[in-house]
């Protein structure tokens, strides 16, 4: 929620208390140095003993209520038939409207078994933007071709445009014209784009994409992994929507899609995953593949407790202090980098605060993993870990040429009910301090990179031996310690 305070100032303040916590610690520079060394410029591979703040993802690591505790305490533990599952189901039709779903072990399992029924050889899925795991199974599990079809605003990481994660109508005819029917296998829209900075599409906008879909006789999938934010953002910026309640928009949203997934370990719970839809053609296509990947379909890999805590999620997530929570925290993070001059991407969006490591290091070629550098630095400077958005996260095309991606972002994500405001400021000074001394950082080549997802377990360098010099300056300034 936000409050104004006396001075005018609008904060946002927690609705919820913390009542149990971890303890987590900041190790000095010249050991953030090391374990960066360590872990071969790859944030993934840290481990969590040498971070302070873990802003890697939101994904698993949200806290979870004192309700979707008990729900994981009140479990019906059963092979099939769970009372849990039903329990889950129900949750599912009254907050999403839909009458089938079938659990997944993660959003990705999803993403596989959508690629694998409706993905075509040689065809194209097209989406408004996409992510990591959902390009890799479109090209590796259904061989087609992902078509990207945002916005030319998308791509401007300084922008006041409320709606970045918008599907153009024009690239989406010309394109269904271009490609025929027959050779798409979906039009998938993404609620918010990860990848680009967490950036919502308008209800509007959806549905254009539906009418477009329908007239062509195309099947509409949408990710909703962090519906809720997207549904906020309309909320928010979408007139039209400002007398309606979250819980409205979600359902308005979910009536949209022919099929909906999301990964779980987001707004809904820490684990697992679904794929819902009110076609039963539909789901009777996903039906015997559901055991032979993930499990039987009461449980689809995931755990009945699991199952139970979503249930409680799905319908806590339509709460607007819930919705809201990582929003307005990255709102304040976003917005104070702003006016300090700092280059993030703007408006806001939902996930995580993004640095324009581009603008941030301009000195760096794109050949030297901008993003990369930017996100290894900060953890020196910090031991803030975040997560590289940008040429490391984007593989290399069939014949190994290099794809420079579209952004480069340092994402710095924000797990929802889990980190302060007094966090967030000490992430803020330590950005500006990186920022006065951004010409020490520099660039970073591949020292092991895996064929697929290398930004996984790729290991780099640095050159010129930046990150000593980096580590020197900062205990100049801040001493031994911290
Ligand atoms: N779709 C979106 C929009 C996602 O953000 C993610 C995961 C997935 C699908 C895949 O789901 O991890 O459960 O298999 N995003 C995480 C992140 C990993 O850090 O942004 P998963």
């Amino acid at each position: 929620m936000i409050v104004k305070l006396s001075s005018g100032r609008e904060i946002p303040v927690e609705m919820h208390k913390a009542r149990m916590v971890q303890k987590i610690s900041l190790i000095p520079a010249e050991e953030r140095l090391k374990a960066m060394q360590e872990a071969g410029y790859n944030t993934f591979l840290l481990k969590t003993k040498d971070v302070y703040l873990d802003m890697l993802t939101d994904s698993g690591v949200n806290a979870m209520s004192d309700n979707q505790f008990a729900a994981f305490i009140k479990t019906d533990d059963a092979y099939a038939g769970s009372m849990t599952f039903y329990e889950f189901a129900d949750a599912v039709k009254d907050v999403l409207g839909y009458q089938h779903v079938m659990n997944v072990h993660q959003g990705r399992a999803a993403e596989h078994l959508l690629s694998k029924i409706f993905g075509k050889q040689g065809g194209v899925i097209m989406t408004n933007y996409h992510f990591t795991t959902t390009k890799a199974h479109i090209e590796v599990t259904s061989g087609s071709a992902c078509l990207e079809l945002y916005a030319d605003e998308a791509l401007k990481t300084k922008s006041t445009h409320p709606f970045k994660g918008n599907m153009d109508i024009q690239k989406l005819k010309d394109a269904i014209k271009k490609h025929g029917r027959d050779k798409i296998g979906y039009v998938r829209m993404e609620a918010t784009t990860n990848l680009l900075g967490g950036q919502p599409f308008s209800m509007e906008n959806l549905k254009e994409v539906k009418k477009i879909c329908d007239q062509n006789g195309l099947l509409m999938v949408m990710d909703g992994s962090l519906i809720s934010e997207n549904a906020y953002f309309i909320w928010k910026r979408e007139k039209g929507y400002e007398n309606k309640t979250i819980a409205e928009i979600v359902k308005e949203m979910c009536s949209l899609a022919d099929i909906f997934y999301l990964s779980g370990r987001k707004n809904t719970c820490v684990r697992g995953g679904f794929i819902a839809t009110n076609k039963k053609e539909l789901i009777e296509q996903f039906e015997p593949w559901l055991p032979l990947y993930e499990g039987f379909y009461t449980y689809g890999g995931m755990s009945m407790r699991e199952i139970g805590a979503m249930a409680v999620g799905l319908r806590e997530m339509v709460d607007p202090s819930v919705a809201a929570c990582a929003v307005e925290q990255i709102k304040y993070f976003v917005e104070k980098l702003d006016e300090m001059g700092i280059p993030v991407v703007t408006p806001p969006g939902g996930l995580a605060c993004h640095v324009d490591a581009r603008k941030f290091v301009p000195h760096i070629p794109k050949e030297q993993y901008i993003a990369g550098a930017l996100t290894a630095a900060l953890h020196i400077a910090s031991g803030v870990r975040a997560m590289e958005r940008g040429t490391i996260s984007t593989d290399r095309d069939r014949d190994g040429k290099e794809v420079y991606a579209d952004l480069e972002l340092t994402r710095i994500a924000l797990p929802r009910r889990v980190y302060t405001i007094s966090h967030i400021e000490y992430i803020i000074d330590r950005l500006n301090w990186l920022y006065k001394n951004r010409e020490l950082i520099k660039g970073l080549k591949f020292v092991s990179e895996p064929p697929v997802l290398r930004f996984f377990l790729g290991k780099l360098d640095v050159l010129e031996n930046w990150s000593r010099k980096l580590c020197d300056a900062f205990k100049k300034d801040f001493g031994e310690t911290w």
